[in-house]
């Protein structure tokens, strides 16, 4: 257990350890993810979290970064490393599932991820 000082943290992986992503590399994902942010000496900027199934089984690996609220679909840990070296650039829109447009969540046609179940009953 360990209760990290977050001063100064800019971003906040949210990297999916849920069966479906485990099934898909997310062991994976998330040592690449760790080892790309101590690589470019990123710790005290980039913290990093392993969660339990996000609801988008569909796009395993799921990696989410908070504040900009962009969900990424990591297909692979070189991905999940371009996470880390990329998270603003334009290459990585292709791996952005969905994204926040106007204070709501929103799908990215770039990526073209399934629609998914409905929430309205
Ligand atoms: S297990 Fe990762 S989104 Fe469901």
């Amino acid at each position: 257990m360990t209760t990290w000082n977050l001063k100064g943290t800019k971003s906040h992986l949210l990297i999916c350890n849920g069966s479906s992503c485990m099934r898909k590399g997310g062991e994976e994902v998330t040592q690449a993810v760790r080892d790309e942010i101590s690589l470019l000496g990123l710790d005290e900027e980039i913290h990093t979290t392993r969660t339990r199934c996000n609801g988008r089984c569909k796009d395993a690996c799921i990696v989410i970064a908070y504040p900009e609220g962009n969900w990424y679909r990591v297909d692979s840990p070189e991905i999940g490393r371009q996470i880390v070296r990329d998270m603003h650039e334009s290459s990585l829109e292709t791996h952005k599932v969905y994204q926040f447009v106007n204070g709501e969540m929103s799908p990215n046609p770039a990526a073209a991820a399934i629609v998914g179940v409905s929430k309205k009953k």
